[in-house]
């Protein structure tokens, strides 16, 4: 039997976080996989995390089970992070997940229980495991034009004329903020122009946010999920808790469904639920017990908050500093876009043989397709990355 399953295509991020390990030279450059390093190179546990932790270890009397849909209070504390007061809590279905990457799992099958003939629409690009999930679920996929090569920016009108194409029931798939792989994000009348579009077309929008908090600020940054939220009938959102959180390991995640009308929000609560206990019964609860503690305790959420920004600041500052020296390097302007992306990638627009030549003869890694995280560069590396960029012809 075991003999009958098939060889399984590698997933690029993973397998350029494995060669860069198995690299042996000490001047090497990680700016592969979407993980938060600080100056030193390391991944810090947040100081307000920690401190949770410590009270946790003094407070917890039992690990006994918790609810099938996670625990109560971590799920209205992440729907008032994520939705603030744009729409009732009677109106939000949720479920605690395994992470960011187990809320879009269970979306997935969400859909698949109540329109299996639901085409999900995912632009161009996009995080590779949304495909595969998707293709693993066994939903029909489509894809909508979204990165401009040329500028490095958003391509609306292409996005806007490919969502044309949408049918009434279909799911868009969006990036809340942060756009993954690209760094390439709507402006607001933008996001106002797509909640339009699905509205006229009968589509639902699930809102994939994995990094409120890394790219404008915890409001700015979870904005449109607000606006589509509060404006359509209906609208599916995964959120992770692994990057802002820096709780990576602890898989914690939900996702949240949210109905105009209320009185459908017990029905999809409880196939939310039982989703859940077909895939692993409990949903994992140290992290999310962490995330509550943290959003609940107002010094703790005091702590967070301010390290959060820390971290934020630093990659902004990184993609200044960053833009600066290819400016000073290229005398052009062409680099511009990086002070512009947000979140913890940019498209950087190199070939695969450039990415190749970067990493071969410079020791820097970056995603085949020239995703390179931000996050991965501090004030030494970034003038040997600028160096390396104009070296290969970038
Ligand atoms: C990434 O895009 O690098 C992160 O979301 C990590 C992952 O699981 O791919």
């Amino acid at each position: 039997m075991l003999g009958n399953l098939k060889q399984q295509p590698e997933d690029k991020i993973l397998a350029l976080m494995q060669m860069y390990r198995d690299d042996p030279r000490d001047n090497k450059i990680d700016l592969g996989v979407g993980v938060y390093r600080d100056a030193s190179g390391a991944t810090p546990v947040m100081q307000a995390i920690k401190d949770a932790e410590q009270k946790l270890w003094q407070q917890e009397t039992s690990k006994s089970y918790t609810a099938l849909a996670g625990d109560a209070g971590f799920l209205d504390a992440m729907i008032g992070l994520v939705l603030g007061d744009a729409v009732p809590r009677a109106q939000v279905a949720a479920a605690a997940s395994v992470g960011g990457t187990g809320a879009l799992h269970q979306a997935f099958e969400l859909i698949k229980m109540a329109n299996p003939g639901a085409t999900i629409w995912l632009s161009a690009p996009t995080w590779p495991n949304h495909p595969a999930i998707i293709r693993h679920v066994g939903l029909p996929m489509g894809e909508y034009r979204y990165f401009d090569e040329a500028s490095r920016g958003v391509d609306f009108a292409g996005m806007m004329a490919d969502l044309e194409k949408v049918a009434a029931g279909d799911v868009v798939v969006l990036h809340g903020c942060c756009h993954n792989p690209t760094g390439a994000n709507l402006t607001a009348p933008e996001w106002a122009a797509v909640a339009d579009l699905l509205e006229r077309k009968g589509a639902t929008p699930l809102i994939d946010i994995a990094y409120q908090g890394f790219g404008d600020g915890l409001d700015d940054d979870a904005a449109a999920t607000r606006a589509l939220a509060a404006r359509l009938p209906e609208t599916l959102i995964a959120a992770s808790c692994s990057k802002n959180f820096g709780i990576y390991r602890e898989r914690t995640g939900l996702v949240m469904a949210v109905s105009a009308d209320p009185s459908s929000t017990g029905l999809t609560q409880v196939n939310l639920a039982t989703l859940n206990r077909l895939n692993y019964s409990f949903p994992p609860d140290h992290g999310a017990r962490l995330v509550t503690m943290v959003l609940t305790d107002p010094t703790l959420k005091a702590q967070w908050m301010a390290e959060l920004e820390t971290v934020r600041n630093g990659m902004l500052a990184l993609r200044q500093q960053l833009a600066d020296a290819l400016r000073e390097r290229s005398g052009s302007d062409r680099f511009g876009f990086l002070a512009q992306h947000r979140g913890m990638f940019s498209r950087l627009g190199a070939t695969p043989e450039q990415v190749a030549e970067l990493r071969e003869t410079h020791g820097i890694y970056m995603i085949g397709d020239s995703r390179m995280n931000i996050a991965g560069l501090n004030a030494q590396t970034v003038p040997i990355l600028a160096d390396a960029i104009i070296a290969a012809g970038i």
